[in-house]
């Protein structure tokens, strides 16, 4: 046991006498000559609290008191842990009973509802029984900034248990998307730093701690969320990544750096050799060795853009060469004169020119009223090629198939065509001919009104035209390009110039679509 926990004296207390938070506050308070109030039901959650410090203890006690929890402890100490940093992190083992968890709280007078709510307890529908959640499972609690246990994490022991790690399910304490590991335990040391460290795993976390790393805190196997990002930022100014050396580590790290700059968080990036974690790496390299390899290979958010960026650089080729500069202009574009004076002599020397950073103009959406009016006019002609059909088919059987085949229902600008066109598609399945009373009558009264109002405007249908299938086959095609102008939309839409590398990928993604469009235009003449 360390007295750096959480900085707080009460929760130290607590941790020594191993008492709840309410009475460690009284007995110091008394020892103070404070008096402090009896709290009980204080905070909404005061119970919640409990129970969840008691599971807790209970978990401490059978890692260290029981056969069980000896081999659990084994297992820990081979992985590189120290009896310090076990006991720091208060991991425990949840035994392979299946009921003693529960068994000894409902002893303790604690509702079974309750035990349910809270994720520790289900009860099982054959005999009705109440039973463990967490079950073989090395256990590591979860805070908040009570610093009260709010829900765990098992990792699992038996190695042909496919479930590697299991969180808490989502209870009135315990919402995924906020929390985060170890953020409260490190909230001093981070905030003297003003620095967090932000690791995938848990072991990392600890490994990292043994080491005088102190500063470090973990997302629960999900993605980093935007809460999450602005929360470190409550705690520190500056952010460094340090996800697993693998694809998906790298991938979570691009998609972790845009919220953590939203959040204001100066972002920082270390990459760890392939194929590791950051807790492999320090047990092979060391205090030494991490140390050396964190101060030389962190990167921040620029550089390592930047160095992402020069992978794809040819110099010698124009094409190469226009794309990048007008990449990396986009790039920097929210950045610091003092880091574009930074870079610029180094893009210059990479291109073989004198390079200045310019402003970008980020394409975005026509003005919103010039864009209404062109909308309406883009949307009428999918909507008149939409119709066009449905009259068709009012009129005659004969290009069913052609029509059949390529109903899909996202490419509709309107979802009562899409719908018309679907009942009229299955009333030809059993027969030759439509009588129009016939098939209005079937219709729901909003198709049917639907359809009765165009009916009035259609030029087609006013005048008994009937079309061919090239006619036909045309209108077909501009149906289906309208998910492409929707998908089109929503890229311009995701365009933030707060966040350059999330809107140079929708910019590919633009300019993919546009080119699809375009060949798409093209074929169809
Ligand atoms: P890892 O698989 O990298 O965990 O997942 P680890 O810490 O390196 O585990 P060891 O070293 O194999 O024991 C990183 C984090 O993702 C979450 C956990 O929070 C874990 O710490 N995770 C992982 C889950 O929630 N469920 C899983 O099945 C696996
Ligand atoms: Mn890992």
């Amino acid at each position: 046991m360390t007295c750096k926990t959480g900085g707080n004296p009460i929760n130290f207390y607590r941790q020594i006498k191993n008492i709840s938070y309410i009475e460690a506050a009284k007995e110091l308070g008394a020892r103070l000559g404070i008096k402090v109030e009896d709290q009980k039901r204080s905070s909404r959650y005061d119970l919640e609290y409990e129970i969840m410090n008691k599971a807790n203890d209970f978990f401490k006690f059978t890692l260290h008191n029981t056969t069980e929890g000896l081999k659990a402890k084994e297992y820990l100490i081979k992985r590189g842990l120290t009896e310090e940093s076990i006991n720091h992190f208060e991991i425990g083992l949840a035994n392979n009973d299946y009921q003693s968890l529960s068994k000894m709280l409902v002893d303790q007078a604690y509702e079974p509802n309750l035990l349910m709510t809270l994720g520790l307890s289900s009860r099982s529908e054959k005999n009705n029984e109440l039973y463990d959640i967490f079950n073989n499972r090395i256990t590591f609690p979860i805070k908040d900034n009570t610093l009260n246990v709010i829900g765990f994490s098992g990792r699992s022991v038996d190695p042909k248990d496919n479930i590697k790690y299991m969180n808490s399910q989502e209870t009135p304490l315990f919402r995924k998307s906020d929390v985060i590991y170890n953020l409260y335990d490190a909230q001093d040391e981070i905030k003297k730093l003003d620095e967090v460290l932000l690791f995938e795993g848990f072991f990392d976390v600890i490994s990292a701690h043994q080491i005088g790393y102190k500063h470090g805190v973990a997302t629960m196997g999900t993605a980093l969320t935007e809460s999450q990002a602005k929360l470190l930022r409550r705690h520190a100014k500056r952010v460094v990544v340090i996800y697993d050396g693998d694809n998906a580590g790298i991938n979570a790290t691009h998609e972790a750096i845009p919220k953590l700059k939203r959040a204001r968080l100066d972002v920082d990036i270390l990459r760890l050799p392939n194929g590791m974690d950051p807790d492999d790496y320090i047990k092979k390299n060391k205090f030494e060795g991490f140390k050396k390899f964190f101060e030389t290979n962190k990167k921040d958010s620029y550089r390592y853009y930047y160095e992402n960026l020069l992978l794809r650089l040819d110099p010698n080729n124009a094409n190469s060469v226009q794309a990048f500069v007008r990449d990396v202009n986009l790039l920097f574009q929210d950045a610091s004169a003092v880091v574009m004076q930074m870079f610029e002599p180094e893009i210059s020397k990479k291109l073989g020119f004198d390079f200045k950073f310019s402003k970008v103009d980020i394409p975005s959406k026509p003005l919103p009223e010039a864009k209404k009016t062109e909308r309406k006019q883009v949307l009428n002609k999918y909507i008149n090629a939409e119709n066009d059909l449905i009259f068709e088919l009012l009129k005659r059987k004969k290009h069913l198939d052609l029509i059949k085949d390529s109903l899909i229902p996202n490419t509709y600008v309107l979802l009562e065509n899409y719908q018309v066109l679907e009942r009229l598609v299955s009333f030809y399945e059993t027969r030759e001919f439509l009588i129009l009373s016939d098939f209005m009558d079937r219709l729901p009264n909003n198709l049917r009104e639907h359809l009765e109002k165009n009916m009035k405007t259609n030029f087609n249908w006013q005048n008994g035209i009937t079309l061919e299938s090239d006619t036909i086959k045309n209108h077909l095609g501009v149906v289906h390009s309208y998910s492409n102008e929707r998908e089109l939309d929503a890229l311009y839409e995701q365009m933030d110039p707060d966040n350059p590398q999330e809107s140079l990928e929708i910019l590919n993604q633009i300019n993919k679509l546009k080119q699809k469009m375009k060949t798409n235009k093209r074929r169809d003449k």
